[in-house]
């Protein structure tokens, strides 16, 4: 080690511009030297372990062996900073800017409105932009591909792909995608329908204008020769030799020092689990790690190489060599292209990979069923261990020797009556962890009629990667048939031991996957041996994968009328404001606000007991650690130690007693994150447990633990229709909660102004004046010292109201104490463990009805799990108990809704507001009267749903004719009916995949039922010039809110949008304003900047007058010059809407959005994996005011609901504990999850008298339709059940994972085991 005590100098480039660093920390990450050395804060920090690719960069390095530039993107996140030196590193900020020239993926994927909060665009844009360097006309697939690892909350990703599908050859050449899939009906006109965007706009792509490999790295790559370079950091130093030998040396000195390679399991163990390796050994730079050697009996190839470098490898082997000798080879292809994302494949390393010994490892089983085995190096010497059952001991441990370095990896060449497969089955299509994943391999003795060799391994069966001994004993020496197949099956299900406790859980679905795998593996020996001639007089079904092929999609909606001026955008689709500014990175977001001199960073301390009395809080360790500065303790406050919600006050911090895990005790501050978080971690508390706590909403209704008041709405008399109806049904459904899972985490920066007690806080808050009032209270001073400012939200869906108003005035207290600027910005896992998400529901029912389907009763009882606090589950309860009848009539419906207290963390607002939930409760309920008559579900609908003029549950008189509307025109556009027999079809023909399908209605109340919360204001200031700067009540979190304001501003001022400006939003230009939510922000905000429009467009009649062929510019200069103000307040006093609980009526909402939905999918029976194969939604909006952003609103809302009804799973432990913290354990949709064909449909001439320009709010409203594809795939796994004979209702719990749709099917494999198999 030639360096001193300072490390060595790392040289690398960023966007053109070199670095040199000569004080390199190993902890520092690219990511946090990007956002916080070099202030590019283009690149997003969403998760921080790989998961959300927010952070994605591209990394380009120089190969001298064959002088060639390689470029691909990784997660900045977990790239270590001393991995860099000698490498290219482009940003976002590097390949476009507004102040240059945008690049065309920024531009195209802004423009066909994939960017909504932007939060994720860099990310996304840089994937993109990444797999076009490499591959200059992308395929689609390569581009769902790349993009695999780029979450995306807000889009539903579908305009994204259509942005990014502009650079693919085929499409270019395809004359129905002229700008965007929008294609409209196939008999209508091109020219009459309105496009999304026109794609014959768009710069061409010049790769000659891309920044080239900095020549002074060639240079240095080419000329000097590498030494090996050390890093010393605060508590790590990294050492990167460059020969073998030293490696070794270094090993055998330091046996304990991880290898660190592409880091994507070491960081994660080091962010995660706090574990320092006080040195770590950087191998990167040694060549014996790089090397293929093919042999004859297969190719040896070097642990080094990263996973995608493998996939390479191997595809050009299999186009090397004869299909017989490559099935291992293309088994691993097949398991690596699902093995995390493009950007985790990117840097992780078959070595790291190996030796992680990750019990869930998708390529261990495989490598480990193919014979493979590795040849490693230590001071003893060189030696060859195969990867067998031996070889894995439990999670992360090995046989090798602490101080073995594995240097190759043999994957051996198949032989003749070989095969190879491998099967996997996880909680997401891509880029997730398998649940159980499975390498399998027969041969065949000479004639195959024997089996001479098998071999089987799991991974997900236990601590370490398993091989099936006995299942194998049980089918080598015999041949392969039925008999030997059904004793295998017998052995394996009871070979693994799955007791309840498995990590992970899932017991009885991983038994049955394992069983599933092997029954597969069967089905494809089968087929091979039929097409071998070896057995005849079978019939197998070929089980063909799930369909994967994105179609066209469409989206439909109005032209504006022929009358309407070329200027007035309003119905115009207009792309999102700052679209092109989230695309090229210099949109700010709250934490991307520069640091300020002396600013702290606040980090929280959480509570650990669910139900507990703090006994002490020790923050001495903490407060020895460096940079730390204080503790903020709940004594620090100075007003208002509490909030008070619905009538019960919440502490800000706890003082005595704590209510659940994650509860928040008190906060560190210290002079930076890392400090901060240290610290936080150090601090010491005692608890003395108290009595049992409540976790679940069963547990609460036996200790009667509620919020109060609980709600009841009914009508008829509900009792009386029981006696008199042909049939009576009960059943029950639960629906999980959902996080928020907004891509940026809650952030605050408080900057105390040092002058009379004044504080400016910027929040990532969807309700600036709460955060102001709250603050004001908290600090005792007046809340015209506190000012509030939102500049744009990376995402809220209601989560960034009530939980951000504590964490401000927790953050404005640490500022009050120490007079310092004070940020507090949430780790992805603090986030979800603290800030809560959607009400976990149980909702039991009876029901009465006739023969013919007619409901004529309804008693339904809602139970939601509150959490902790009450925040607004009361009005959740509330807004369930308005939504009880969805879209039908029941004459009698009574409904009950209770807020369960719990001691989990309390639930809180999310887009829909207990909406979709009680809907999903009514739509199970018409299933269940469908099933139990063995009708169609959607005729049962469509007899009971509302008709004519037609009464609501709370005596509010409406017509449903737009929503019988949207009915019709859904099936119509769906093709419901021929699909409908299509679908019976492929079900009789097909035994172990299913499709289903489901049509499903939403009639939604927009607005809040509070009155006094419809209500906003506006500032619009006309300056000199003539640009516009508006301020409005709404805050922006990409539903397009200040989008929608400056085209009302463009129409009333008549003036192009392009001269209206909207800069933040703030409680000191618009004070009093109330949050954005309800689906209700355009409406109110839309009428408050109209009318301040309007009180303008007046005081310049006289000057217009005078001049009537004057311009916009004369216009306002005379205005001036004739002292004419030009600054004028809007105000907008929204519905008065109210109920009253005691009459059961009232006028809650001014009136319904509505929409119906259609989906199809494809299930695999046998793994519970399903696919949506169509999507058609029609909408009512009302007179769209921006189709572009209403399309993507409802698109990004159905997604979030696809994620709610079948993916999104919220796990905590027995004790209360949240384990679902972060991307890796908790799946939102993804690219792979998109329909593949996903048409949206505005319905036309509708028109809202209620809202600016008769538009509608869309918000929320269409979330719901994501039930659409839990009720096709119940339709589906109702089909399943008849071939074993079942049928009637069934309970299938939302969401509809694969566990519980596997088990649903009730194959032989889910259900017993020992029977029926074979
Ligand atoms: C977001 C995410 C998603 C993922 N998804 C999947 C998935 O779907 N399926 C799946 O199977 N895996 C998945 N993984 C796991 C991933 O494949 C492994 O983390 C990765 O392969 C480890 O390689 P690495 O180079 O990053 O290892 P590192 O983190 O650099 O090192 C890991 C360990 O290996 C040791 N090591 C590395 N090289 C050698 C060597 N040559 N000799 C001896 N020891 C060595 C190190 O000492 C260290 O202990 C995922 C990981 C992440 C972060
Ligand atoms: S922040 Fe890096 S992947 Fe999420
Ligand atoms: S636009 Fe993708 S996360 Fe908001």
């Amino acid at each position: 080690m030639s360096a001193g005590a300072t490390g060595d100098t790392l040289c690398f480039f960023v966007n053109g511009k070199k670095v040199t660093e000569k004080h390199v920390d190993p902890e520092t990450t690219l990511l946090s030297f990007l956002r916080e050395k070099l202030r590019l804060t283009g690149t997003k920090y969403g998760c921080g372990g790989g998961g959300c690719g927010a952070c994605t960069v591209m990394v380009s390095r120089y190969r001298p062996a064959n002088k060639s530039i390689c470029h691909y993107s990784v997660n900045a996140c977990l790239l270590p900073l001393c991995q860099l030196h000698g490498a290219a590193i482009t940003t976002v900020e590097g390949i476009g800017s507004t102040k240059t020239r945008i690049h065309p993926v920024q531009e195209r994927i802004a423009k066909a409105h994939g960017s909504q909060c932007g939060f994720c665009t860099p990310g996304m844009v840089m994937s993109m932009y990444t797999l076009l360097r490499n591959n200059p006309q992308p395929s689609l697939e390569d581009i769902t591909q790349a993009l695999t690892g780029n979450l995306c909350r807000c889009t539903g990703y579908r305009p994204i792909i259509d942005g990014c599908r502009t650079f693919c050859q085929q499409e270019a050449n395809c004359c129905q995608l002229n700008g965007g899939t929008n294609s409209g009906s196939k008999e209508e006109n091109p020219e009459e329908t309105p496009l999304l965007f026109d794609k014959s706009q768009f710069l061409p792509i010049d790769h000659t204008q891309e920044l080239i490999f900095p020549p002074e790295l060639i240079l240095m790559a080419e000329t000097s020769s590498p030494q090996t370079l050390t890093f010393r950091g605060e508590r790590v130093t990294c050492v990167s030799p460059v020969l073998l030998e030293e490696l070794v040396q270094l090993k055998t000195s330091n046996p304990e020092a991880p290898l660190i390679m592409g880091n994507t399991k070491l960081g994660p163990d080091f962010k995660f689990k706090g574990v320092v390796h006080p040195l770590i050994i950087s191998p990167i730079r040694v060549l014996e790690l790089f090397e293929v050697t093919e042999t004859t009996h297969g190719v040896w190839v070097g642990t080094g190489f990263p996973l995608s470098e493998i996939w390479a490898i191997l595809k050009k082997l299999c186009r090397q060599f004869p299909e017989e000798k490559t099935e291992l080879f293309r088994a691993l292809i097949q398991q690596l292209r699902n093995v995390g994302s493009q950007q985790i494949c990117n840097v992780a390393t078959l070595g790291g990979h190996i030796m992680s010994a990750n019990p869930n490892s998708d390529l261990n089983p495989i490598l480990a069923a193919g014979n493979c085995s590795v040849s490693t190096i230590s001071s003893g010497g060189w030696r060859e261990v195969p990867l067998n059952q031996e070889f894995f001991l439990s999670f992360g441990k090995t046989v090798l020797r602490p101080e073995e370095i594995v240097v190759s990896v043999l994957i051996p060449f198949s032989r003749k009556g070989e095969l190879v497969r491998a099967f996997r089955q996880a909680p997401r299509k891509e880029c997730a962890f398998a649940t159980i994943t499975t390498g399998m391999r027969v041969l065949f003795s000479e004639g195959f009629r024997v089996v001479e060799d098998v071999s089987i391994y799991f991974g997900g069966v236990g601590p370490k990667t398993a091989k099936a001994v006995q299942t194998c004993a049980t089918i080598v020496a015999r041949p392969w048939n039925a008999e030997t197949l059904s004793q295998a099956y017998e052995v394996l299900v009871k070979e693994f031991d799955f007791p309840p406790s498995i990590p992970g859980g899932k017991a009885e679905f991983r038994r049955s996957l394992t069983l599933s795998f092997l029954f597969k593996f069967n089905l494809e020996v089968l087929q091979s041996l039929r097409k071998m001639n070896v057995i005849e007089n079978i019939v197998v079904e070929n089980m063909e994968p799930l369909p994967g092929e994105i179609q066209l999609s469409q989206q439909h909606f109005q032209h504006v009328s022929k009358g309407q001026s070329d200027q007035d955008p309003v119905g115009r689709a207009i792309i999102h404001s700052s679209a092109i500014s989230q695309a090229t990175g210099e949109a700010i977001y709250c934490d991307d606000l520069p640091k300020t001199d002396g600013e702290l960073f606040l980090s929280l301390v959480t509570s650990s007991r669910a139900h507990a009395k703090i006994i002490n809080v020790d923050v001495s360790d903490a407060l020895l650690l460096p940079g730390v500065v204080d503790v903020i303790t709940a004594k620090d406050i100075p007003g208002k130690k509490t909030r008070m919600f619905s009538g019960y006050d919440e502490e800000m911090l706890a003082q005595t007693q704590v209510s659940c895990i994650g509860q928040i005790v008190c906060a560190v501050l210290a002079d930076t994150r890392a400090h901060a978080r240290r610290a936080a971690s150090a601090v010491n508390i005692s608890y003395e447990d108290l009595s049992e706590p409540i976790f679940t909403i069963e547990d609460a209704i036996k200790r009667s633990s509620y919020f109060e008041p609980r709600r009841k709405l009914e009508r008829g008399n509900v009792e009386e229709a029981f006696k008199s109806v042909d049939l009576v049904h009960e059943g029950a459904i639960r629906i999980g909660g959902q996080e928020h899972f907004y891509m940026e985490t809650q952030s605050i920066l408080v900057l105390p102004v040092r002058e009379q007690a004044e504080f400016k806080i910027y929040a990532s808050s969807q309700s600036p004046t709460s955060v102001q009032i709250a603050v004001s209270e908290t600090l005792a001073i007046p809340a015209n010292r506190v000012s509030c400012h939102v500049k744009r939200l990376g995402g809220a869906f209601g989560g960034k109201f009530v939980k951000t108003v504590i964490l401000a005035c927790i953050t404005s207290v640490a500022a009050w104490k120490t007079n310092c600027a004070v940020r507090c910005v949430l780790e992805r896992g603090e986030d979800m463990l603290i800030t809560g998400g959607r009400h976990p529901v149980l909702g039991k029912y009876k029901v009465g009805f006739q023969k013919d389907g007619r409901i004529l009763a309804a008693d339904i009882q809602i139970w939601t799990n509150a959490g902790n606090a009450v925040d607004v589950s009361i009005f959740v309860a509330e807004k369930i108990l308005l939504h009880l009848d969805n879209a039908y009539n029941i004459p009698n419906l009574r409904g009950r809704a209770a807020a369960c207290r719990t001691n989990l963390p309390s639930n809180t607002s999310f887009r829909g507001f207990g909406v979709p939930q009680v809907a999903c409760v009514i739509e199970n309920l018409i299933s269940d009267v469908g099933l139990t008559l063995q009708r169609p579900v959607d005729q049962v609908r469509e007899i009971n749903m509302y008709k004519g003029p037609s009464l609501t549950h709370y005596k509010v008189e409406f017509s449903p004719e737009n929503l019988l509307r949207c009915w019709d025109e859904c099936k119509a556009k769906s093709d419901f009916c021929s699909r409908r027999i299509a679908v019976d079809t492929f079900n009789e023909q097909n035994r172990w995949k299913k499709r289903g399908l489901s049509i499903i209605p939403i009639k939604y109340g927009i607005a809040f039922s509070e009155g006094v919360m419809n209500q906003s204001a506006a500032l619009v200031n006309i300056y000199q010039d003539g640009s516009v700067l508006v301020t409005h009540g709404g805050t922006e979190m990409g539903q397009g809110v200040h989008t929608k304001m400056q085209q009302v501003v463009s129409r009333e001022l008549h003036i192009p949008m392009s001269k209206v400006y909207i800069g933040e939003t703030s409680t000191n230009a618009v004070p009093n304003t109330f949050i954005s939510a309800a689906s209700f922000g355009t409406d109110a905000n839309g009428m408050a900047v109209k009318n301040a429009c309007q009180t303008l467009y007046q005081r310049l009649e006289p000057v217009r007058q005078k001049n009537p062929k004057g311009t916009w510019e004369s216009w306002v200069s005379a205005a001036v010059m004739e002292k004419i103000s030009l600054s004028a307040t809007g105000f907008s006093r929204g519905p008065d809407s109210y109920i009253d609980w005691d009459k059961m009526e009232g006028q809650p909402f001014p009136y319904f959005t509505y929409g119906v939905c259609c989906s199809e999918v494809e299930l695999d029976c046998l793994t519970g994996d399903y696919r949506t194969m169509r999507t058609n939604i029609v909408a009512d909006v009302g007179q769209s005011l921006n189709p572009s952003v209403d399309i993507g609103q409802i698109e990004g809302a159905f997604m979030q609901g696809l994620g709610l009804f079948t993916m999104e799973e919220l796990k905590f432990s027995p004790c209360g504990l949240l384990y679902t913290r972060g991307p890796s354990q908790y799946k939102i949709p993804a690219v792979c999850d998109l329909p593949l064909s996903f048409n949206i449909h505005l319905l036309s001439d509708s028109n809202n008298p209620h809202a600016i320009y008769s538009s509608k709010g869309i918000g929320e409203p269409t979330l719901f339709l994501g039930s659409s594809v839990f009720f096709a795939i119940k339709d589906a796994v109702a089909a399943a059940r008849k071939e074993v004979g079942l049928s009637g209702p069934f309970s299938l719990d939302s969401p509809a994972t694969a566990e519980r749709i596997c088990l649903a099917c009730a194959s032989p494999f889910a259900q017993n085991q020992e029977k029926e198999m074979g």
